[in-house]
C-alpha cells in the first residue's frame, strides 16, 4: 500500500508538547486511515514509566474520542527509560526499534521526534550517529522543535551537531504556523490568481501589516520565556516565515527547493540595520497588569519564574525592508505579543490609492483598498474595496468580500502539527524551515538583540488588554500608515 511505514522515536514524551499536540495529531492520522497498522511509537524520556504509564496519558490526551480506538491506536505505543548521555540507552533504543520493526514489518524507517529540552538535541544527534540508530536499511528523519538555537552561533552549533547524524534533506525543522491552513493559504491566494500577483509590488501595495496578537500570558513558561522573549520565541521563526511568504517571488514549480530557494532570497533581501538604527525601527513592551476579557491580570514582572526586574520583551513590532525590486520602498510592519486584546493572527495588505480622488465618502475619506488574510481564529480572506452609495451620486461607501472557509470543513481541517507529521512521513520537507532560512533570520535578529543589550532602545510597559505601547502606533504614523484593526468588537 502507499502508507508510509515507519516507526517514530519521541523524545520527550512524558513533557507537555506530546500530551497536548503530539499524540492527538498522530491519532487523527490513524483516525483518518491516513497511517496503517503498521506503525510503532516510541516514547522516550528521562522518567520511569512504563508502557502501560505511557498508554494511559495518551487515553487522557484523547478522552473525548471513541475509546475502542483509542485503545487500538495506543497498543502501538511502547516507553523507554532514557539517559541522553548514556550510550546504552541508544543501544536499548536501536534493539527495541528492531524489534518492533520484525514485528509490524515496518523496513528500517525511523523518524526521530525532538520534543525535548533543547538544550539535549545536540547530544541526542551526536549519540544516534555513534550508537548507530540511525544505520538503518532505510530512510531516517529528524524531526526538531523550536528553539533553533538561541542567537546564530547557537544555531550554528546545534545544525553541526544535528547534520552529524542527518543531512540536511532529512532535518525537519518544525515552524507550525507553517502547518497552519491559511498560512499555506498564501501562496495559494497569490500564485492561484491572476487579481493579485500583477498588482503585488511597490507600484500599488503602500504597505504589509502581518499580527500576531495573544491573549494569554507567559503561563507556566517563565523560565524559558525569560531567557527568549517574543522577538525569538516569534518573531525569528513565525513572523518572519510569514513575511517570507507574503513576499517571495512565484516559484518555477511546486517543489520544495524551489519555494526555498525562492523564500531565502527575501530573508537574504532584508535590509540589515545597524546598531542604532533598531530603535527606530523595532519596539519592544512588556505587558503591565490590566484587564483581559474582564478580568484582572497581573504583569508579566509577577508572573511566575520570571525576574520582578526582568526586561525581558512581551510584544515585538518592527517594520522591515525588503532591498529588492520587487518591494522596494514597501514597509512591512509585524508585531506580536502576549496579553493582548485577541488572540489573532492577520496579514493586511494595503493598496496604495487612485492618483486621483473622484469620489468623497461619509467621513471624506476613500478608503485604501485592504486585502486580509485572517490566518487564525477565523479562516479566510476578506477585500476591502469602495462602492457606490446607494441612492447618491458622487458618493462612495466602503464595501467588502469576504471568503471564509466555514466552520465545518474547519472543524475538519488537520491540525499544524497533524500535517507536518504525516509531511515528513512521506518525506516532503516544504513546510519546514531550511537551514539558510534559519541562519539568515538569527542574523537580522542578533542585531536588534545586540541593540537591546547595549541599551539602544526602551522597554515600553504596556498595559494588559490592550493592542500594545504607544511607540508601535507611533511606528507606523511616522510613516503616514496606521495598524489596521484585527478585531471588530473594539471596546
Ligand atoms: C509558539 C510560542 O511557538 O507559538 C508560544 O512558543 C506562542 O509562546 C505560540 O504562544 C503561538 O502559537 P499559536 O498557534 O497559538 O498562534
Amino acid at each position: 500500500s502507499n502508507y508510509p511505514k515507519t516507526t517514530m522515536v519521541i523524545f520527550g514524551a512524558t513533557g507537555d508538547l506530546a500530551k497536548r499536540k503530539l499524540f492527538p495529531s498522530i491519532f487523527r492520522l490513524y483516525k483518518a486511515g491516513k497511517i496503517s497498522n503498521e506503525f510503532a511509537v516510541v516514547g522516550v524520556a528521562r522518567r520511569q514509566w512504563s508502557d502501560e504509564t505511557l498508554r494511559e496519558v495518551i487515553s487522557e490526551s484523547l478522552k473525548d474520542e471513541d475509546p475502542k480506538l483509542v485503545e487500538e491506536f495506543r497498543s502501538h505505543f511502547y516507553y523507554l527509560a532514557f539517559d541522553v548521555t548514556n550510550k546504552e540507552s541508544y543501544q536499548k533504543l536501536d534493539l527495541m526499534l528492531s524489534k518492533l520493526e520484525e514485528k509490524y514489518n515496518i523496513p528500517g524507517n525511523r523518524i526521530f521526534y525532538m520534543a525535548m529540552s533543547p538544550q539535549y538535541f545536540g547530544t541526542i544527534a551526536v549519540n544516534l550517529k555513534q550508537e548507530k540508530v540511525t544505520d538503518t536499511n532505510g530512510w531516517t528523519r529528524l524531526m526538531i522543535e523550536k528553539p533553533f538555537g538561541h542567537d546564530l552561533p547557537s544555531a550554528q552549533k546545534l545544525n553541526n551537531e544535528i547534520r552529524e547524524a542527518f543531512s540536511e534533506n532529512e532535518i525537519y525543522r518544525i515552524d507550525h504556523y507553517l502547518g497552519k491552513e491559511m498560512v499555506q493559504n498564501i501562496e495559494v491566494i497569490r500564485f492561484a490568481n491572476a487579481i493579485f500577483e500583477p498588482l503585488w509590488n511597490n507600484q500599488y501595495i503602500s504597505n504589509v501589516q502581518v499580527t500576531s496578537s495573544e491573549v494569554l500570558g507567559v503561563e507556566d513558561r517563565g523560565g524559558y520565556y525569560e531567557h527568549s522573549g517574543a522577538l525569538r520565541d516569534m518573531v525569528q521563526n513565525h513572523m518572519l516565515q510569514m513575511v517570507s511568504l507574503l513576499a517571495m517571488d512565484p516559484p518555477i514549480r511546486l517543489t520544495t527547493n524551489e519555494i526555498r530557494s525562492e523564500k531565502i532570497k527575501v530573508f537574504r533581501a532584508l535590509r540589515k540595520l545597524s546598531l542604532d538604527q533598531i530603535q527606530d525601527y523595532v519596539v519592544r513592551g512588556q505587558y503591565g497588569p490590566g484587564k483581559v476579557k474582564g478580568k484582572e491580570v497581573t504583569g508579566y514582572r509577577s508572573e511566575k519564574n520570571v525576574d520582578p526586574e526582568s526586561n525581558t520583551e512581551t510584544f515585538v513590532a518592527a517594520k522591515l525592508l525588503i532591498d529588492n525590486h520587487r518591494w522596494a520602498g514597501v514597509p512591512f510592519y509585524i508585531r506580536t505579543g502576549k496579553r493582548m486584546k485577541a488572540k489573532s493572527t492577520k496579514i493586511v495588505i494595503e493598496f496604495k490609492n487612485r492618483p486621483m480622488k473622484l469620489y468623497y465618502s461619509e467621513n471624506d475619506e476613500l478608503k485604501a483598498n485592504l486585502l486580509e488574510i485572517n490566518i487564525q481564529p477565523d479562516e479566510g480572506i476578506t477585500l476591502h474595496l469602495n462602492g457606490k452609495k446607494v441612492g447618491s451620486s458622487g458618493r462612495s461607501i466602503p464595501v467588502e468580500l469576504t471568503y471564509s472557509n466555514d466552520s465545518d470543513a474547519s472543524a475538519n481541517t488537520p491540525e499544524a502539527y497533524e500535517r507536518l507529521i504525516y509531511d515528513c512521513m512521506l518525506g516532503d520537507a516544504t513546510n519546514f524551515a531550511h537551514w539558510d532560512e534559519v541562519d539568515l533570520s538569527w542574523t537580522y535578529i542578533d542585531t536588534i538583540s545586540q541593540a537591546w543589550s547595549n541599551g539602544h532602545s526602551d522597554l515600553a510597559i504596556y498595559e494588559s488588554g490592550t493592542m500594545g505601547p504607544q511607540a508601535s502606533d507611533d511606528l507606523l504614523s511616522k510613516d503616514g500608515f496606521q495598524w489596521w484593526p484585527v478585531v471588530d468588537d473594539v471596546d
